[in-house]
């Protein structure tokens, strides 16, 4: 359930117009809704209320807007981050350094120091390379890193091969077949803690068998690991609970993922960690449009609008689908191709698409734009970084400024032997 609905034949989020913000803040803009974010947040936290030790880690990259953090932090969340630059943005926004675990197969050693320095929670190790360099670092310092084995289950997600993490030819964790060896050598290094292991096989996953099918080879190793005298407290299950992005798709609900966790972990006696993203912020937020103008085609018309393929990736990257619709629908239907302005074929939100008739000047949005959105936003085509808003009631801010193209060519040098 969100909170962008129809009232008096205009969109709003939550009591706002939207046509009211685009006039304040300009087009294209994201839109939040505060509502729709807490309540994702408390429907996931219910799915697990059987689920006695938790900590439920936002991810980060799904949405790292600060405004968008504190209001998620606020109900009770901690972060997975994968960078520092995430970190601190968890930090920023009052986050507790022990609710954050640090994810990512290429962390350098600076951001494992400024991780250890800022007191992180956990640290989900990718690699036997990256745990060895870690307990040098932490060792050094007179330091302990409490940390997680991430491992490759070799399950197929079945989801869009470019958000696949769980493979074994993907790049992500330790072959689940040589996890014994590696936690065995790791957790005999000074430095480090090695307490647990991790999994996270995708994103956007429309099944929880493959979920499941994880969880479970993570806890036969749980068995053997703790068989072979080691001590296992905490398991994180990642994330990847996908969301419905057309009208009337049906994926497992929090409550079923919920379910099948309880049932499958109950035995395991750990902290469970989980990081959601998208389920939590995909729903809440939509991109905000104006239509530039209606073109002929030699079949169905463009409509061509000032979004682009740089404020919103997915469409181009992966194919997906983002819901289109007007803002005034006046009750007559279109087929349309709905593009942006840049200079790629690329630049196209959709083909053939059926949608509200819209002309020159309308307002449209695209839904499901909450999660991997404006944070995917590039400067391409020289067309600057699209601004955030958040809304709460009647109420709405500005949460992320339109940085103007002119802004990033001030950050450019001509050096003075090309004057
Ligand atoms: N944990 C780890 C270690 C991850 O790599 C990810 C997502 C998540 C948690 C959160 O997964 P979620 O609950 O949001 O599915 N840009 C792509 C999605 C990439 C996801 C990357 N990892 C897209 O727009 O579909």
């Amino acid at each position: 359930m969100d909170h962008f609905t129809y009232l008096d034949g205009v969109m709003h989020a939550e009591n706002v117009p939207l046509p009211r913000i685009a006039a304040e803040v300009g087009t294209p803009v994201y839109v939040y809704s505060r509502a729709t974010l807490e309540r994702h947040a408390q429907v996931f936290r219910e799915a697990l209320a059987d689920v006695p030790d938790k900590l439920i880690a936002f991810a980060v990259k799904s949405n790292p807007n600060l405004a968008v953090l504190k209001v998620l932090g606020a109900q009770g969340m901690g972060a997975d981050v994968v960078s520092v630059g995430e970190m601190r943005r968890a930090l920023a926004a009052g986050i507790a350094p022990g609710k954050i675990v640090f994810s990512g197969v290429g962390k350098t050693a600076a951001e494992m120091v400024a991780a250890l320095e800022a007191g992180i929670g956990q640290f989900n190790i990718e690699s036997e390379e990256e745990g060895i360099e870690l307990a040098a670092l932490a060792a050094e310092r007179g330091m302990t890193a409490q940390c997680a084995l991430r491992i490759n289950p070799d399950v197929d997600a079945g989801t869009h091969d470019k958000i696949s993490t769980g493979k074994a030819d993907n790049k992500f964790g330790v072959p689940i077949s040589e996890a014994g060896q590696i936690f065995g050598k790791l957790a005999g290094l000074p430095g480090v803690n090695l307490r647990g292991v991790a999994v996270h096989i995708g994103s956007q996953l429309a099944d929880l068998a493959p979920l499941e099918a994880a969880f479970a080879k993570l806890g036969a190793l749980v068995t053997a690991l703790r068989g072979a005298g080691h001590t296992i407290s905490h398991v994180d299950l990642g994330g990847g609970l996908g969301v419905p992005y057309r009208v009337g798709e049906v994926l497992p609900a929090p409550a079923e993922y919920g379910a099948m966790v309880t049932r499958v972990t109950k035995d395991w006696g750990v902290t469970l960690i989980f990081e959601p993203g998208r389920v939590i912020a995909g729903n809440a937020g939509v991109l905000l449009t104006r239509v530039v103008r209606v073109k002929r085609g030699i079949n169905d018309p463009f409509v061509i609008v000032d979004a682009a393929m740089n404020d919103l990736a997915r469409p181009a990257l992966y194919g997906a689908y983002h819901h289109f619709e007007a803002v005034e629908p006046k009750g007559a239907r279109m087929t349309a191709n709905i593009v942006g302005p840049i200079c790629e074929t690329g630049d196209t939100f959709a083909m053939g698409r059926e949608c509200d008739a819209l002309v020159a000047g309308d307002l449209a949005v695209f839904r499901t734009a909450g999660a991997y959105g404006a944070t995917m936003a590039s400067s391409y085509n020289s067309r600057g970084f699209v601004a955030e808003v958040l809304v709460d009631g009647d109420r709405f801010a500005v949460v992320a400024d339109r940085i103007e193209a002119g802004a990033i060519m001030d950050a450019e040098r001509v050096p003075e032997w090309l004057a």
